[in-house]
């Protein structure tokens, strides 16, 4: 409460804009802003690691549809918009959702600079970052509910058939709950206490909030790219392996050999995890790394036509071994005997791709009487056991 006072406090438009900056800068480009611009939608993207969870963006949609000044709304939380009689079941699920760090997706009554009410389709989604596993920030979109579907009491449970229908998303962990029901939400069991008004957003209105969110993200990952500190929208498997479970960096913290794996299933196919013999070979600390996509690794002299030979491989989703000229972050350069590799996770998908370096001629790899090809198959088989147990462990229970 105190840090949002202070940040009111600030005066005028340049501090209050500037926390937009402060909030962008670590994770996106000053460029991410300009692609929000252009979007149509009405939403804000909040950032809950500053003190308050405050709005650092608001759309041009969203300021017109609230009518606030964007200096009203810049380090405001979203509760501000909220009133006496916002449903307060639909507020006690967002509250859990940011907590929570998932997606929401709830009718919500909101209130106007006016002070006029109106109904609208909340849809919530946390951004993470992969670097570290942290929610970057929330985006949320607001459609406005159009139409006369206030439910009162059940009584028009024509409105409600079909509006639940997960599929039409295409997204499932960011669908509406169904569990909660259609027609008034009773805060207690006894009929007529406390009933309150609850309002059903069309199939339509659905699949507007389902792709704001997905066009918002994919600029977000985008512009992230730069900064290399990706962010997406999806925790389980795809951002990276820090949130994983401690299980699987344990497993594949045992394995000796210089590797890296890859998440096919993100922009640019960035690093999700390093070994230490990795860093240690190339000179790079761990969050120089992660994010990243492989190919930082080459340099000047490096043959482009076995860069073209690695990435043939990926496209048919096949492994290969190549010698490679790999460059340290000194700038000295080695000749990198590199196997790679896909990984399949628990339901026989593709997930990652592995990459196995070692370093031609160095003496301490070839003490062990083992060939490279053998220590090489020797480290894929044991990540391939290690993700398993990522598969098993932590993906098929969360998507639940
Ligand atoms: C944004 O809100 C306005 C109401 O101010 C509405 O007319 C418009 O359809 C909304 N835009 C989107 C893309 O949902
Ligand atoms: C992605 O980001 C680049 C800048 O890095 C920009 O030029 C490009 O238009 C962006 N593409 C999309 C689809 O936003
Ligand atoms: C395996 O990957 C596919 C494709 O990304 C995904 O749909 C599936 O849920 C994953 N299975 C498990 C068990 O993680």
């Amino acid at each position: 409460m105190e840090c949002r006072a202070h940040v009111q406090s600030r005066s005028q438009q340049q501090q209050l804009l500037s926390l937009t900056e402060r909030s962008f800068v670590a994770t996106f480009t000053a460029a991410v802003v300009d692609a929000l611009e252009d979007l149509p939608d009405n939403f804000t993207v909040t950032d809950p690691g500053i003190c308050g969870h405050p709005i650092v963006y608001a759309s041009r949609g969203f300021l017109k549809m609230s009518g606030y000044s964007k200096e009203e709304v810049i380090g405001r939380n979203g509760r501000v918009f909220q009133g006496p009689k916002t449903n307060r079941r639909s507020v006690m699920e967002i509250r859990e959702a940011v907590r929570e760090a998932k997606g929401v997706v709830v009718s919500l009554l909101n209130y106007r600079k006016d002070g006029s009410p109106f109904w609208m389709l909340f849809q919530m989604c946390p951004v993470f970052s992969v670097v570290d596993g942290r929610v970057t920030h929330f985006v949320a979109v607001q459609v406005p509910i159009s139409g006369n579907r206030r439910n009162s009491g059940g009584r028009d449970a024509r409105l409600c058939e079909g509006s639940c229908r997960r599929e039409v998303l295409g997204l499932e962990e960011w669908g509406p709950n169904c569990g909660s029901g259609c027609g008034s939400v009773l805060d207690s069991d006894s009929r007529g206490l406390q009933a309150e008004e609850q309002c059903e957003a069309s199939d339509h209105e659905k699949r507007k909030a389902a792709c704001a969110i997905r066009n918002i993200v994919s600029i977000l990952t985008n512009y992230s790219q730069l900064t290399n500190r990706l962010v997406c929208g999806r925790r389980c498997c795809s951002d990276g392996l820090a949130l994983l479970g401690s299980s699987v960096i344990i497993s594949l913290g045992r394995i000796k050999q210089s590797f890296v794996l890859s998440d096919v299933h993100l922009p640019d196919m960035p690093i999700v995890y390093a070994s230490d013999a990795f860093l240690k070979l190339t000179g790079y600390n761990r969050n120089e790394v992660l994010g990243r996509n492989c190919r930082f690794l080459n340099g000047d002299e490096t043959d482009s036509s076995t860069v073209l030979q690695i990435k043939e491989c990926i496209q048919k989703n096949q492994p290969c071994t190549v010698r490679i000229l790999n460059y340290r972050k000194d700038g000295s350069s080695f000749w990198n005997l590199l196997h790679i590799s896909p990984v399949r996770n628990a339901s026989g998908k593709i997930s990652h791709f592995v990459g196995v370096q070692i370093e031609e001629g160095c003496p301490t790899q070839e003490q062990d009487g083992l060939t490279p090809e053998m220590r090489q198959r020797g480290t894929v088989g044991a990540v391939k056991v290690a993700l398993r147990t990522l598969s098993i462990g932590s993906c098929s229970s969360s998507s639940a």
